[in-house]
């Protein structure tokens, strides 16, 4: 930080409101705070605003048939193709020249694709898979990192109506393997690798592990070649082709969009639940992507002229409606970067903002604790006077991130609109509208026009503000989930049941639990406290702790296990596991590597436990349920809770001092 600077931080540390500029209201593409009463009053038929930004090959019938909550549908009788929306019909209106994505390897490669060239690959390569033999309604999976012909992939598929089923490329061969028979998917497309700070990363051997424990076997797997001569020499098998030579043979093939229901499914994305068993969250069509693009265009403020930057990767959600379905079908740049924030320097985040122009920048809290705590050297090394708007998602951001974000990024010119969401919701839910509303740093904002977000006892009933509750959305909504994939009973379980009258058949008495807390003030500014389930947030990641457990358990030697997540000044949160092992096998540094290497086998490395903790037990409840809250509490060096109710209430006090001994 500058001298000159000491001033204005000790300024923005008292102030908890900001407002935007004027002339960031000026040119918002919302900025008329009317939207709100508009919607309320309108319900649901408002919804059609988000359905005129996309172009129907057959009108809808209906906005909202909620005849059986909590299946929804939206839209209904409505065709569209999504490929179509984000590709084609950019290059019908004349804007074939117009960047759609541009993209930077970590080496510091670029490749630009303009909507003409999307067009061209997308159609080949959506050639390729029907020679392949994919039909409509079948699950490609799609295991990549953030290379281009990850999107290029998702549009083809969404081109010919086979539903994607992205992987994130960090996760491991056992969860590849697990997310492919979940699905029932027979199709994958992969790579050969990626690079990781200047390092090639081998992902075919990984994705050839995975695939080995795939039950229903394979039809094709489409290899893209990324390394090129730091490959690691893998021949291709029998049904495993090359990308490059599928679109050469294809040669500019044309394939039809094909007119899919609004209902149809256009993705699955597998998320991490309580159990150890991922979610299928299915997304459709017409209420997918009209929610997606109707949230970038109202809250990222995207136009068509803007050079738009989500850091994130498409292997989230948040890289699915915010690199490639939302920017995409409002005809904007899209900016996609390989690599990690700091390779080859810490200032590579600005690098790219500066050599790009970017106007608009999306990223996670995790991301800027990081930048924060490297120091603000590095962003002011840059030329960042493009940036128009700034957001984050993912998990709660302290006010001193917000604000370092807001100054030190955005030179306080820049809104930042803080975004409360989830994989079940497909887009923003609760956020300022940045042309509209002002600022609370640590608070999201109040629900977006059109969604009912309460708060909540435990009894259903609302709390007063200021209180802390349970965040609940009282009325449906056009990007929501509708299903978990064939699994309707646990859809309704997860999500339903908590607060709902499960028998009845009007949409009133049915209420969707996001599971997570909050709290509310008397502006309805929303405060999203975090998860109340045993799932963790570890840098903006969800992860289920019942996952973690079992990947340890499964270790030789291990008899029990439990996990929590613990504070984490950069990643909010990390895990924490507490082990106790199997007679006549030793606690110490040899099973704590073969522990870090299960969880890393068995989910990926970003679920590694940051402690691994060695006790004789666990604490215990009389009915021999694990309290986990002391262990949070433990992670946490906070003051303990109540350890009356414990059978064994001596153990709390061991396990602090070796978690104490061992963070020293
Ligand atoms: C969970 C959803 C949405 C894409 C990224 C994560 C937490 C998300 C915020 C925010 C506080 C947040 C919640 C939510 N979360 N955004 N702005 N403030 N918490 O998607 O993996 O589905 O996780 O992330 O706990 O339930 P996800």
């Amino acid at each position: 930080m500058a001298q000159g600077d000491t001033e204005l931080e000790a300024r923005l540390e008292e102030q908890d409101e900001f407002e935007p500029s004027e002339e960031f209201v000026a040119q918002a593409n919302v900025s008329d705070s009317d939207i709100y009463d508009e919607f309320e009053e309108n319900w649901p038929v408002c919804w059609e605003r988000a359905a005129d930004l996309l172009d129907w090959d057959e009108e809808y019938d209906e906005v909202l048939d909620d005849s059986n909550p909590p299946f929804y549908e939206w839209f209904t009788g409505g065709e569209l193709n999504a490929c179509y929306n984000c590709v084609d019909r950019h290059v019908e209106n004349g804007d074939k020249n117009r960047v759609a994505i541009k993209w930077e390897g970590e080496h510091g490669e670029t490749r630009t694709y303009t909507y003409q060239d999307l067009y061209r690959e997308v159609n080949e390569f959506a050639a390729a898979l029907r020679d392949l033999g994919v039909e409509e309604d079948d699950v490609v999976t799609l295991y990549m990192p953030m290379v281009p012909e990850l999107p290029i992939a998702m549009l083809a598929c969404a081109r010919i109506g086979a539903p994607h089923n992205v992987v994130f490329a960090g996760f491991s061969a056992e969860a590849l393997a697990t997310r492919m028979n979940a699905a029932d998917s027979r199709f994958l497309v992969t790579c050969d690798g990626y690079y990781r700070r200047g390092d090639p990363l081998d992902h075919l051997d990984k994705t050839n592990e995975g695939l080995d424990s795939v039950d229903h076997g394979v039809d094709a797997t489409v290899v893209v070649d990324r390394l090129g001569d730091d490959g690691f020499g893998h021949d291709l098998k029998g049904n495993q082709h090359d990308w490059d030579d599928l679109l050469d043979e294809q040669g500019g093939e044309r394939v039809e969009p094909v007119e899919r229901d609004a209902e149809d499914m256009l993705f699955l994305m597998y998320t991490s639940g309580t159990t150890g068993q991922p979610k299928g969250v299915k997304h459709t069509t017409g209420g997918y992507l009209s929610y997606a693009t109707w949230t970038s265009h109202a809250v990222l403020d995207i136009e068509q002229e803007d050079t738009y930057w989500c850091s994130a990767d498409i292997g989230w959600i948040t890289g699915h409606s915010y690199i490639v379905y939302g920017p995409l079908a409002l005809g904007s740049t899209t900016v996609m970067y390989e690599g990690t924030p700091d390779f080859p320097n810490r200032d590579r985040m600005w690098d790219i903002v500066e050599k790009y122009a970017v106007d608009i920048f999306y990223t996670a809290p995790t991301a800027i604790r990081a930048f924060m705590k490297w120091g603000s050297k590095y962003p002011a090394s840059r030329d960042l006077s493009s940036l128009r708007l700034l957001g984050t998602v993912g998990e709660p951001i302290n006010p001193r991130a917000w604000k370092w974000y807001y100054e030190h990024i955005g030179n306080e010119d820049c809104p930042v609109v803080d975004t409360w969401w989830q994989t079940e919701t497909g887009g923003m839910m609760i956020t300022t509208l940045p042309g509209v509303k002002n600022m609370k740093p640590g608070s999201a904002g109040p629900p977006l026009p059109g969604i009912d977000a309460q708060i909540v006892d435990t009894n259903g009933d609302e709390v007063k503000p200021g209180r802390a509750g349970y965040l609940t959305v009282n009325k449906p909504w056009p990007g929501m989930l509708r299903t978990l994939y064939n699994n309707d009973e646990r859809y309704i379980s997860e999500y339903w049941e908590e607060y709902s009258d499960t028998d009845s058949d009007d949409p009133d008495d049915w209420v969707y639990f996001p599971e997570d807390g909050a709290k509310v003030d008397e502006d309805d500014y929303i405060t999203v406290l975090g998860r109340v389930d045993d799932v963790i947030n570890v840098s903006g990641h969800r992860l289920g702790t019942m996952e973690i457990e079992s990947a340890i358990v499964g270790v030789e030697g291990v008899a029990e296990a439990a996990v929590v997540g613990g504070n984490h000044e950069v990643k909010g949160e990390a895990v924490y596991a507490y082990v106790i092992t199997e007679d006549g096998y030793e606690e110490g540094d040899d099973l704590r590597a073969r522990i870090i290497e299960g969880v890393e086998d068995a989910i990926g490395p970003i679920a590694r436990p940051e402690q691994v903790v060695f006790t004789p037990e666990l604490p215990k409840t009389r009915s021999g349920k694990i309290m986990r809250r002391l262990l949070e509490d433990v992670a946490n060096g906070a003051e303990l809770g109540n350890t009356s109710t414990l059978r064994n209430p001596e153990i709390v006090g061991e396990i602090e001092a070796k978690v104490r001994a061992q963070s020293d």
